[in-house]
């Protein structure tokens, strides 16, 4: 039997497993759901078993566990490292779901729940490609599996998990699919992820919250304040105003940059997505550019003062926000920290005193398209898609890729299936099902493909 014969004969059970699995709820950032993620790992673990793995362990962590399992079938033949991620992020805001977020639903081809496509149905088709090429005995490599539950969270124990367990990890390669593609018929393979630096600020005024008319005009009002301050860095062109904020910027050469502007793109339908009449950004960069090779600086939640039912007239004492720079190369993540630290620190009015907090970061990554891995999944795609996959740098961040390389000494292939419009980390979240058995064929080519460039 070839693969593609195994994966037509198996289709609907490889769609009830990944049901089951999408109706743990494994969000990882609030711990109302902490036994759900501990459920997942163990899910995760005994569906590596069943699907052929002779050695799997869940390693606990200080956060959630780490999912490792591996099947060694000669020392002598190269071995692929498979990351994924089981961990989810929080339904919310939940009354947006058509159905809800952990009763899996199909509709319109799509598999609709949390984690459909980022990362359980996209790292579960690893799962299933490995059964496949185990039942019908075309396993050309030693494989690994590393699934974590703390990538949404920003991967803070995994580090140090790769630091004490670099033999266990011994690979050529890692295989990742938590990425997309231009679309179903643009197959495209991602070379480039943004890093990221995110903190969370407080800004203080009053000692307590106060009667908006007695003391309003009179005192600095929190929320005003942080607004302004948000608003005050970026300038009239949206570049960012903190000294010193692009100085390690990579910038592209005039070539790379028409290069980057022949992938497919439409700014009509890009609006019409998203129900924009416009869009904006950094001054002189394409849109395309401006989520790839560009940094920014977003607030990603602002807080403060009353926001309950009604009116409530206050001055409230404090406000907050959550706020991410995403960097690209060859910013430093804690650099980056710092100089927004000491802007915003510098900058606050004397009328309020101000606190930033950093919390996750991560380096971006560029990865080459002459490699071997690069060049198996390029043929592994153009296989099962009929047209050679364009290489695209992207936005997003997967902040341990770069640690694969600094600690482990690997690189990394990011042989993602899902789509911008698939909706991740939003209400609605799905995943296309031929996304999910595109990627369980095209997985298996990678193997073949790889083996057999390592062997040349
Ligand atoms: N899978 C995503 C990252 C991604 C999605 C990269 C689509 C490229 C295309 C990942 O799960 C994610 O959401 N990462 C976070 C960072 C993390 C530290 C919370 C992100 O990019 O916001
Ligand atoms: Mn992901
Ligand atoms: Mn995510």
């Amino acid at each position: 039997m070839t693969t593609n014969e195994y994966i037509q004969c198996h289709k609907d059970r490889f769609l009830d497993e990944l049901f089951e699995l999408l109706r743990l709820a494994s969000v990882s950032a609030d711990p109302k759901y902490a036994s759900e993620v501990t459920k997942t790992a163990e899910a995760v673990a005994e569906s590596l078993r069943k699907a052929g793995a002779d050695q799997v362990e869940i390693c606990p962590t200080n956060g959630f566990p780490i999912v490792f399992g591996q099947k060694i079938i000669d020392p002598a033949k190269p071995t692929v490292l498979v990351y994924g991620h089981y961990d989810v992020q929080p339904p919310d805001p939940i009354d947006l779901w058509t159905t809800p977020a952990f009763e899996p639903q199909i509709r319109d081809g799509k598999i609709f729940a949390r984690g459909a496509c980022d990362d359980k149905g996209q790292m579960y088709m690893h799962v299933k490609a490995f059964e496949t090429m185990v039942q019908t005995n075309s396993l050309p490599c030693n494989i690994k599996f590393m699934i974590e539950g703390e990538e949404e969270v920003g991967s803070a124990n995994l580090g140090s998990f790769l630091e004490s367990n670099k033999d266990k990890l011994k690979a050529d390669v890692v295989l990742v699919s938590d990425t997309g593609m231009i679309a179903n018929d643009v197959p495209s393979i991602t070379i480039g992820l943004r890093g990221l630096s995110y903190v969370e600020v407080e800004v203080t005024g009053p000692n307590r919250d106060l009667h908006s008319g007695i003391y309003g005009g009179a005192v600095a009002n929190p929320i005003n304040v942080l607004c302004k301050m948000i608003a005050d860095m970026k300038d009239e062109n949206e570049h960012i105003t903190i000294p010193g904020f692009y100085d390690d910027v990579l910038e592209l050469t005039t070539e790379e940059r028409d290069e980057m502007a022949k992938a497919p793109f439409s700014i009509d339908d890009y609006k019409k997505h998203l129900d924009l009449a416009e869009v904006q950004g950094e001054k002189n960069f394409s849109t395309m550019e401006r989520v790839s090779i560009r940094p920014t600086l977003d607030a990603n939640g602002i807080w403060g003062g009353y926001t309950g039912e009604g009116a409530k007239t206050v001055i409230a004492s404090k406000a907050y926000a959550k706020i991410s720079m995403r960097l690209v190369p060859n910013q430093h993540p804690d650099k980056i920290t710092q100089l927004f630290k000491d802007y915003f620190e510098k900058h606050a009015p004397k009328s309020v005193k101000v606190e930033v907090r950093p919390h996750h970061g991560g380096f971006p990554v560029v990865t080459p398209t002459d490699s071997v891995e690069y060049q198996a999944a390029a043929r592994a795609m153009e296989t099962c898609f009929g047209k050679k996959p364009i290489p695209v740098r992207t936005g997003g961040s997967i902040p341990i890729i770069a640690l694969f390389e600094n600690v482990l000494g690997l690189k990394t292939v990011l042989m993602g299936f899902g789509l911008d419009s698939d909706a991740i980390h939003s209400p609605n979240e799905h995943y296309g099902l031929f996304n999910y058995f595109k990627g369980i064929e095209t997985i298996p080519y990678f193997y073949q493909y790889y083996a057999e460039l390592k062997a040349r």
